[in-house]
């Protein structure tokens, strides 16, 4: 039987291909390509361009493959962008999904892990953030999120389809063997945009805002290492085969960490100047987001072991250093 990975091509996806095959499970990969990587695909994987809006396709696929289990990362995930164009969040992340529900249904795939996001509590009112808080996502991305969980909630009641969501904070870094990376086009996340300027392909990082209510003016954020935040989905996998129950977890390191900071972390990991220049605020930034992440260490025995901030931005580095042009060069 196989995973059927959903999104596999990008950022997050690539590292989850990966951390399956590396637990030898048969991993099928479905990705449209709009913003993933060919390239970043396991050479292991059995891999199918295309859309999940499509039903015929996706029907296909489960016909044709053996499918036991989904993890659902195809999804456009910018904020910015998702305030501008909203019709397209819901169409790609809750019509897709819903596309996809109904297909698990005709062919009796009961078990999906789904990737969500912190952006669905929008403000907080307090942190450490956990899974008890109000939902009230402060833009259009964290809603289409917020959406997908409920169509899932309602799928298991009428249809049985059990699933994990996974609210993840700030993901980083990259796998430590150097095979796959963070490549956005456009970049607009602060450890790429700052490791570019390590590079010396941008002049400077711009700093959205330096008053906030933080000790150093500048926001905080809990930076979760990307093959951390993977080894959650391999155990609510397990968890859900299992039996377990449909639920939601926060995944972050339960740390924060300033906009400065990083950008401080990075000049010792670089060691490069990095300059940096203060600019306004970006509109929907919450001064401070950080998870409580107790819940996932409880129940799915969850235990992240890569939370230094010096070793999630080296392995940031080295795959930036290593492939400046992302995936073109490779
Ligand atoms: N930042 C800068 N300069 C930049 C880029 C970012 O100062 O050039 C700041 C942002 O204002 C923010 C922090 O760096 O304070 C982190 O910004 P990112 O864009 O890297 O990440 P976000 O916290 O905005 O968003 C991330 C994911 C979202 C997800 C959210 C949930 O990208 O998909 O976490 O917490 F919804």
């Amino acid at each position: 039987m196989s995973v059927l990975v959903l999104g596999g091509a990008g950022y997050i996806g690539s590292h989850a291909v990966y951390q399956l095959i590396d637990q030898k499970r048969k991993v099928v990969v479905i990705d449209n390509l709009e913003t993933g990587h060919r390239e970043a695909v396991h050479p292991e994987a059995t891999f199918y361009q295309g859309d999940i809006r499509n039903i015929g396709f996706l029907r296909e696929i489960f016909e044709k493959e053996s499918i036991d289990s989904v993890v659902h990362f195809a999804a456009n995930s910018l904020v910015g962008e998702s305030m501008e164009d909203p019709l397209k969040y819901f169409d790609n992340n809750v019509h897709g999904t819903q596309v996809l529900l109904q297909v698990m249904k005709e062919h009796d795939v009961k078990v999906i892990v789904f990737s969500s996001t912190a952006a669905t509590y929008g403000e907080p009112e307090s942190v450490p953030i956990t899974e008890k808080m109000r939902t009230e996502p402060t833009n259009t991305y964290g809603e289409t999120k917020l959406t997908m969980e409920k169509l899932m909630k309602w799928c298991e009641a009428a249809h049985g389809i059990r699933h994990v969501s996974l609210r993840y904070f700030n993901v980083a870094g990259a796998r430590k063997s150097g095979e796959i990376g963070e490549d956005h086009q456009p970049e607009t996340h602060l450890i790429p945009i700052i490791l570019q300027v390590a590079l010396g392909q941008r002049e400077h990082i711009s700093i959205f805002g330096n008053n906030y209510n933080t000790p150093d003016g500048t926001c905080i954020r809990d930076y979760i290492h990307v093959e951390d935040l993977i080894n959650a989905h391999l155990l609510a996998l397990n968890y859900l085969k299992q039996g377990g129950k449909s639920d939601v977890f926060n995944l972050g390191s339960s740390q924060g960490f300033s906009v400065k900071e990083m950008i401080e972390t990075a000049r010792n990991v670089t060691n490069k100047d990095i300059p940096a220049r203060t600019a306004k605020r970006r509109a929907g930034d919450p001064s401070v987001l950080i998870a409580s992440s107790e819940k996932a260490r409880n129940t799915l025995g969850w235990n992240p072991t890569r939370t230094s901030i010096n070793e999630i931005m080296k392995d940031a580095w080295n795959w930036h250093r290593n492939n400046p042009n992302g995936y073109k060069r490779m």
